[in-house]
């Protein structure tokens, strides 16, 4: 009789359990591993689902255990054979209880031997792993997020439809509209000269399906933003994007709250409290230095600047003339944590965030002692630390200069310490909105005001009158939503009155006709009936690291682009031939010198 061609299977691998003990099964899959010990055969099998022992013993026709001989890790096989009770449990394993006695075997497919271990722990380079993905998606891990990916992407249509939301699909290749990040550039060949790009963002056009009446849109979409790169940045990533009709700030976040809520409930069992916290921009600077604050632990920043004020200490003097703050962050209780040398490091790594120098105050049984006890007295410093009402073993942290500067630094400082406290608690998931964001962020070098979310979003209708007076103090109808420190999304109330428009262009240095060149088509849309409109975007796979408890975006990722963004898979990107170039039009700088 010949062979079939596939087994077909009766359970997964990993669902093999003891009430199985008896049952005849079968598996197919891939070798995890093989031992042989003399007149027995073990193999552990993996499928998607995880792995369980086989075994082939002595009583097997000679011609299967000759087989079984043959086999080597990822070698794929359908099996059947009769589930048994194991001797020696694993304790360790899901299927630990049970073993399969092979009763046949087929060989699938061979495998050479791999350049990667098929095994969670396998400590070899990023790239290798992207460059034999096939291989290391079969790990467990992997295979866990991708469906992880798949129940959240699940999950979220089935709450928006339930909302009333509609999936509509917008268009890949849009106009360019040069803001924000660089646009991924697609040239037309039937328009020779002309380009499109890959959107940063359906933003534009969820806004014009809000002129056509669509009321509440949603979308899972891809996006494109030619950025540099870092462990929560893709060139391509996922949103989930949405936009709402005839809504205020707090329609947007209730529905949002509400999604989160059945999100964390349905899929991992966890119930979220709601509503989640509000802080306002300048609240999240002032007290965790950081516009998306980890509020998993304290070390909260304070200000010294009253304090020194009079101080001829150069570094808090030249500080302060020069318009900036003293600002600190006490570690309390974690003095004894941190030597000389862990200091001196923590400055050098403060500096990449504009720091000139961390100053340090220890604060012991007794006594006090700093880094600048040249400068303070013993009773100034008992000053200072009374700030933070400073106990024995508490480690005080100054950054002086710039405000900027001294957030940027001392946020740094106090997530960074947490990390190597192992105060960040995964478990933990500390849900919270930013909301009053500036409507505009200063420019130095082009000398002018951008704007700092998108040029549609709607300012405080209270702070309309300042839009002439004190741009830097208009504070937008703008949100962030922020999970343990890491933005998840971002958006806005736009405007939808046109005077508002045109007054939002002027003080962006936007004359008509550039605001029309850029937006030209939204504009129009404007122009027959807009309804108030808002929405927000979540980025899909910083969500779904967060909730793999990952740390890069490329682990929840199947096929990401590296460090470069550069795809170690498939060699994207790579080299155009002469004749795609010349039907497209394109010449490259280096063939025409
Ligand atoms: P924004 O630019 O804030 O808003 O983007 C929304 C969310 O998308 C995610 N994100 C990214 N994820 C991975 N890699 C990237 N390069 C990347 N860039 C952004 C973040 C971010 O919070 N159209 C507006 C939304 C709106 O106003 O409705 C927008 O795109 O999680």
């Amino acid at each position: 009789m010949t062979e079939p061609t596939v087994f077909k299977r009766t359970i997964m691998c990993g669902d093999l359990r003891q009430s199985h003990v008896g049952d005849h099964v079968v598996l197919n899959g891939w070798i995890q591993k093989r031992r042989d010990l003399g007149g027995l055969i073990f193999c552990d099998l993996r499928d998607r689902t995880g792995i369980v022992q086989i075994i082939f013993n002595e009583d097997v026709p000679k011609e299967l255990f000759e087989k079984a001989n043959r086999l080597r890790s990822e070698f794929v096989v359908g099996v059947k054979g009769i589930v048994k009770e194991r001797q020696s449990k694993n304790k360790d394993m899901k299927t630990g209880d049970v073993e399969i006695f092979v009763e046949e075997l087929i060989i699938y497919s061979e495998s050479e031997t791999p350049p990667i271990y098929v095994k969670d722990d396998d400590e070899v380079s990023e790239n290798l792993r992207l460059k034999y993905r096939y291989l290391d998606l079969r790990k467990n891990r992997m295979q866990r997020n991708l469906e992880f990916r798949h129940r959240i992407a699940k999950i979220t249509r089935g709450f928006f439809d339930a909302e009333g939301f509609i999936e509509v699909e917008t268009p890949t290749l849009i106009k360019p509209t040069p803001e924000g990040a660089r646009d991924y550039l697609v040239p037309s060949r039937v328009n020779q000269g002309l380009f499109y790009a890959l959107p940063q963002s359906p933003q534009m056009f969820k806004q014009i399906l809000m002129v056509a009446g669509t009321d509440r849109y949603y979308q899972i979409v891809k996006c494109f933003r030619d950025e540099d790169l870092r462990a929560d940045r893709q060139p391509e990533f996922t949103q989930i994007d949405l936009e709402m009709s005839f809504v205020d700030v707090n329609d947007v976040i209730e529905v949002q709250e509400k999604y989160l809520k059945h999100l964390f409930q349905e899929l991992m069992g966890i119930e979220i409290k709601t509503p989640f916290p509000r802080l306002t921009y300048d609240e999240a600077l002032e007290r965790y230095g950081s516009d998306k604050p980890d509020t998993r632990f304290g070390f909260e920043l304070k200000s010294l600047t009253p304090f020194v004020k009079e101080s001829t200490f150069p570094v808090f003097a030249d500080a302060i003339v020069s318009g900036g703050e003293v600002r600190a962050i006490n570690i309390n209780g974690y003095s004894n944590r941190f030597s000389r040398k862990d200091l001196d490091k923590l400055q050098e790594e403060a500096k990449a965030y504009g720091a000139k120098g961390v100053l340090w105050i220890r604060v012991g049984d007794q006594d006090i002692t700093s880094s600048f006890n040249k400068f303070f007295s013993k009773d100034e410093l008992w000053e200072l630390a009374n700030v933070f009402d400073a106990k024995a073993d508490d480690l005080i942290l100054i950054v002086a200069g710039e405000k900027k500067v001294v957030f940027d630094s001392l946020g740094f400082l106090r997530r960074e310490i947490a990390g190597r406290l192992d105060l960040l608690d995964d478990m933990k998931y500390n849900l919270l909105w930013v909301v009053d964001f500036p409507l505009y962020e200063y420019d130095q070098e082009a000398g002018r005001f951008t704007a700092m979310h998108h040029p549609f979003t709607s300012p405080r209708i209270e702070d309309i009158p300042l839009m002439d007076t004190d741009p830097s103090k208009v504070r937008a109808m703008a949100y962030d939503i922020v999970l343990n420190g890491v933005e998840l999304g971002g958006g806005s109330i736009r405007i939808h009155n046109k005077e508002l428009q045109k007054k939002m262009f002027k003080t962006l240095g936007l004359s008509e006709e550039e605001a029309n060149n850029k937006f030209g088509f939204l504009l129009d849309a404007f122009r027959y009936g807009t309804p108030p409109h808002g929405g927000l975007a979540y980025g899909l796979d910083r969500l779904v690291m967060l909730l793999c408890g990952e740390k890069s975006i490329r682990e929840v990722i199947a096929f990401p682009k590296n460090q470069a963004a550069v795809c170690m898979l498939s060699e994207a990107p790579s080299v155009a031939t002469k004749e795609q170039l010349v039907e497209l039009g394109i010449c490259r700088l280096k063939d025409k010198k």
